[in-house]
């Protein structure tokens, strides 16, 4: 059993079991609103801080130790597969993620390696190095991103407002988008059992931006290859939670993907869509990451309006919609980890 843990209130949500209250964790909490992060960040490259396993953990350490959150988060990015895989992958302040070799054509896509599990041990070692530390207190969330949101980076070569060269791929190429899909698929495979290996408690697959998609397109380029990846990992105890922007249109179809949990988007009411999704399938979310900002008064409203909607509900993840962004003051955000877990059903 690897879920021995002294707190294990995301894993009995996760697994919709009751608890006494909501687990809380953000996404994007192992990041740049908090200033040792920064005190780190400024010795060290983004991509050299996620590949050098002790300070990986120590990143993946900081909310645990300065929030007293409920699950920590492995320090890493979703665009490590397509590195491995052979996407030449920088990050540059203020510009974001890039690959300068960017993946267009037929011959692109065959140059694509699938055998790259030596390239991500470091994922392993970082995975090992938190678990050390954390000493079963909290579980470890590990992740990957979802084959559809990886594959946009790697042909756009970056992050993009519109996805236009993406979809004019999956418009007038479709067959050269699955093989570079099912490759990204495989690897990401490979890759979550890997880091299931290594002990981590749960899992995340991120789908960014699958929202850019048409319904019809997200069943046929997003939700194929996020369901075989579910079902191909060997997960016994291990929930896994799916995230996309744009779950609260695809809730329904992310859930027939297998998921213990979906992870929803600030667009929806939370508890519409818990009673929306088969029994069992747990959510988490939601609350406007922008909400953040106010004041605490109002950070207070908004959580305990939350939580009164939810109010009954097993199988409930306290999260944000997305990220929590690198301005929002490092306080209001410790503030609202104490309303969640001062709360009780
Ligand atoms: O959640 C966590 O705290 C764990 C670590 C984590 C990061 N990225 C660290 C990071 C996780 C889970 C991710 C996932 C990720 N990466 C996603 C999916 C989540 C989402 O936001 O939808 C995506 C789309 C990426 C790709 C990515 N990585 C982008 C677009 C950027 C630039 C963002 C920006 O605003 O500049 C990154 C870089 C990145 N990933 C940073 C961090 C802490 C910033 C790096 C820095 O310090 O400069």
């Amino acid at each position: 059993m690897t879920n021995n843990l002294a707190n294990d209130l995301l894993i009995r949500a996760a697994f919709s079991k009751p608890t006494e209250r909501p687990p809380v964790w953000m996404m994007r909490q192992a990041g740049r609103f908090m200033p040792e992060y920064w005190d780190i960040k400024n010795k060290y490259s983004f991509l050299e801080m996620c590949k050098t396993p002790e300070i990986a953990a120590d990143v993946t350490m900081l909310p645990v130790d300065l929030l007293g959150i409920d699950a920590a988060i492995l320090f890493s990015d979703i665009l490590v597969t397509g590195e491995a895989m052979g996407g030449q992958l920088s990050f540059e302040q203020g510009v974001g993620p890039r690959f300068a070799n960017p993946v267009r054509t037929r011959e692109d896509a065959e140059a694509l390696r699938t055998d790259v599990l030596d390239k991500l041990q470091y994922v392993g070692d970082a995975i090992r190095a938190v678990q050390r530390r954390l000493q079963g207190r909290i579980p470890l969330i590990g992740f990957a991103g979802a084959p559809f949101t990886v594959l946009s980076y790697l042909v756009e070569g970056g992050s993009s407002r519109d996805f236009k060269r993406t979809k004019l791929l999956l418009n007038n190429e479709p067959d050269l988008a699955h093989l570079i899909l099912q490759k990204i698929a495989d690897v990401t495979v490979d890759y979550l059992n890997m880091q299931i290996a290594a002990g981590v408690n749960a899992l995340q697959l991120f789908d960014s931006w699958a929202q850019a998609l048409s319904w019809d397109d997200y069943r046929v380029f997003a939700h194929t290859y996020n369901s075989q990846i579910i079902s191909r990992l060997h997960r016994k105890d291990i929930p896994i939670i799916s995230f996309c922007k744009g779950s609260s249109v695809f809730a329904p179809v992310m859930a027939d993907a297998g998921p213990d949990v979906v992870s929803v988007d600030w667009n929806a009411d939370l508890r519409n869509i818990k009673d929306s999704l088969p029994q069992g399938v747990a959510v988490q979310g939601n609350l406007d990451p922008f909400v953040l900002y106010a004041d605490k008064k109002v950070i207070k409203e908004k959580i305990l309006q939350l939580f009164e909607r939810m109010r009954g509900q097993d199988g409930f993840i306290f999260n944000l919609g997305h990220g929590i962004m690198p301005d929002i003051p490092f306080d209001n955000v410790k503030y609202a980890v104490e309303v969640v877990k001062e709360f009780r059903f």
